[in-house]
């Protein structure tokens, strides 16, 4: 990106972003801080160096540069590592995105926080006005956020309670109160079961799951394997003409071969629906951030 593209995306009042992507990694600006994520050292050195070129140029400096090592394997993966500035300062920053306020915690684990790649989905999601969101595989509820801004009452689950306290700072940070909003530390698929149960319905549903994960019970989620049954239990919990999020970065999974297995569970489940894809922001090249769709089930 170059620093006048930044510019046009800070004047939108977003401050975390790329600043660069390539086959070795990729730059993320958060706040006043950086991280750069790679995948060997060579990558992490030149983009170090393309940083510091960057900077003079747009006469900007970060207070703080960490380093990311990504490893392919999760479990491998550990917090970025500060490379410079002060040490003493807090691993906990507030960035905003179209103005709205993220808490990030980069000592928390190798994911900050806030999935960058999802901004135009954010988006969608406000600019559609639900009135009542399911928020699947929540993490720290970015999506619940927005939801809330645009006046919806929302249920947010994800395994992980730590990451829904995140949540639920992320709902105080923008002035929201909780009242409305509730957060469920369980197995999406096993929650979606007890709604479907007891005749819920919503007008959003945002379905975006990991490759791989086991839950507490043993479970174990593999999207490839459960797409399906993932998105068949969503459409039990869908009102008419809710709007669904599909979304992996499941390499296996691209936009084209979503749709074809949402069209065939949409069959299954008698409801018609029109599929859209909005791709990725402006700062990621092509082949970077999730694969998404919208499924708009009529
Ligand atoms: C890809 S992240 C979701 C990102 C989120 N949609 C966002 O935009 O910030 C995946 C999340 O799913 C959660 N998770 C993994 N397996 C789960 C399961 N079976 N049920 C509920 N949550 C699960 C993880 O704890 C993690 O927070």
């Amino acid at each position: 990106m170059t620093p006048a593209q930044c510019k046009v995306i800070e004047a939108a009042g977003t401050t975390a972003y790329r600043l660069a992507s390539g086959p070795g990694g990729w730059v993320e600006r958060l706040g006043d801080d950086v991280i750069i994520s790679y995948k060997h050292d060579a990558a992490r050195d030149e983009m170090g160096a393309g940083l510091d070129a960057w900077c003079a140029k747009a006469e900007w400096r970060p207070v703080r540069v960490f380093h990311r090592f990504m490893p392919i394997k999760n479990a491998d993966r550990i917090c970025p590592v500060l490379h410079s500035g002060d040490a003493a300062l807090p691993l906990t920053t507030v960035v905003t995105e179209a103005g709205i306020r993220y808490g990030l915690d980069i000592g928390a684990s190798y994911s900050h926080g806030l999935f960058l790649d999802q901004r135009l989905n954010r988006a969608k999601l406000q600019a559609l006005k639900p009135k009542r969101v399911l928020n699947t595989f929540a993490y720290t509820c970015s999506f619940s956020v927005v939801a809330a801004l645009a006046g919806a009452e929302t249920v947010s689950v994800d395994l992980s309670r730590k990451s829904l306290d995140r949540g639920r700072e992320n709902l105080k940070l923008n002035g929201i109160a909780e009242s409305k909003h509730s957060f469920i530390a369980d197995d999406t698929m096993e929650l979606l079961a007890q709604l479907a149960a007891k005749g819920e319905k919503f007008d959003a549903i945002i379905l975006d799951p990991p490759t791989f994960s086991r839950s507490k019970s043993g479970r174990r989620w593999q999207v490839e394997d459960h797409f399906e049954d993932l998105v068949n239990a969503a459409l039990e919990v869908a009102a008419p003409k809710c709007a669904i999020l599909l979304s992996t970065n499941c390499t296996k999974l691209d936009p084209n071969s979503m749709e074809r297995r949402a069209r065939w569970c949409a069959k299954i489940k008698r409801r018609a629906a029109e599929y859209m894809s909005l791709g990725v922001p402006v700062d990621f090249p092509a082949g970077h951030g999730a694969s998404t769709l919208w499924m708009m089930v009529r």
